[in-house]
């Protein structure tokens, strides 16, 4: 079985199966049920809970809030992770999305999140997008001086590029622990550009968004996505699981060590990422899987 828990750090460790929060607005879930989900998340050992400040407009972490508040014993319970740096300005047809990681900014921000979150700490405080004004001293002092403060136990970064991550890093001292990343069998940018490589040898454990392509994986009609389920699907009736379970398996089996971020608010869904813990893949069949999709080619 695969470590229910990921050391991140010293000082931190996460759930190795984390559960995401971005779709918390569509649950349609009041204060109570809400964290009666949290409990289940809990009892299935799923004790890492991934939101930011941008989903629908922080009404995500606002929701989340409410529910710490309907239950006092979740909070000291779970590791909270939470994003900064994505905003959007009102507009005439709309809104348009920029990215802001200066200094006073990210201090603000983690003021804002903490209250809306009813929490005196994050956990682990993420950079939520590559910001093409990063300036990565203003950045990285921001980042130390909320550690500094206790209002942030950890920090990391998501989307982040290779070279956007060591330069962060070094300004940081190191004190970067993960970077959330987009990886399913139909997503690959990060094996791409090296980042995967990158991430083991500073030995950073990745977060993964979408690792079911947000659903698309079981349910798009593209090429991509059919052929990944239906190599899915084979290898699912070998191992007599469901074939969600051998997605999670696929990514928790590479050696980077990746903690999947689940997005379903479904309890069995959940199941199938801890089940997951427990699958050991064969060595040909995760290669199998890199391929299907026809995207990434073995040579
Ligand atoms: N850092 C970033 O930039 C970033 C970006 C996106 C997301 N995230 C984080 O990553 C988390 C997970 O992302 P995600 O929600 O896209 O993850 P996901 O697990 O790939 O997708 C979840 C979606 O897939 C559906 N689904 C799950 N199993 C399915 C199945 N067997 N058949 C059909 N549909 C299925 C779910 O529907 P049901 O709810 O009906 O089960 C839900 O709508 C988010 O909550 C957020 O915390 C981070």
């Amino acid at each position: 079985m695969r470590k229910t828990k990921t050391k991140v750090s010293h000082n931190l460790s996460l759930s190795t199966i984390i559960q995401g929060f971005w779709r918390l607005d569509k649950w349609n879930m009041p204060a109570s049920e809400l964290a009666r989900f949290m409990n289940e998340c809990i009892e299935r050992g799923i004790t890492t809970f991934d939101t930011a400040e941008i989903y629908a407009g922080s009404q995500c972490e606002t929701l989340m809030g409410e529910a710490f508040r309907a239950d006092p014993s979740i909070r000291s319970r779970i590791e909270l992770v939470t994003k900064t740096g994505i905003f959007k300005q009102p507009t005439a047809d709309g809104s348009f999305g920029y990215y802001d990681t200066s200094y006073d900014r990210i201090i603000q921000s983690c003021r804002e999140s903490l209250k809306r979150l009813n929490s005196a700490v994050i956990d682990l405080y993420l950079i939520h997008r590559s910001d093409p004004c990063l300036d990565v001293w203003a950045t990285s002092r921001a980042l130390l001086d909320l550690k500094a403060q206790g209002l942030v136990r950890e920090v990391g970064v998501s989307n982040f590029e290779p070279f956007k991550l060591i330069a962060l890093n070094q300004a940081a001292a190191g004190a970067l622990v993960t970077n959330q990343i987009e990886w399913s069998p139909v997503c690959f940018e990060h094996f791409d550009s090296g980042m995967m490589d990158l991430l083991g040898v500073e030995k950073i454990h990745p977060m993964i968004w979408s690792p079911l392509a947000g659903g698309r994986l079981f349910t798009a009609d593209d090429p991509a996505c059919v052929k990944a389920r239906n190599k899915i699907t084979e290898i699912a009736g070998r191992h007599h699981v469901e074939p969600a379970v051998i997605v999670y398996a696929w990514i928790l089996s590479h050696p980077a060590g990746a903690m999947p971020i689940v997005g379903s608010s479904k309890p069995e869904r959940l199941d199938y990422a801890v089940q997951a813990l427990d699958v050991k893949l064969e060595r040909y069949e995760w290669y199998e899987i890199y391929a299907a999709s026809g995207q990434q080619k073995i040579k």
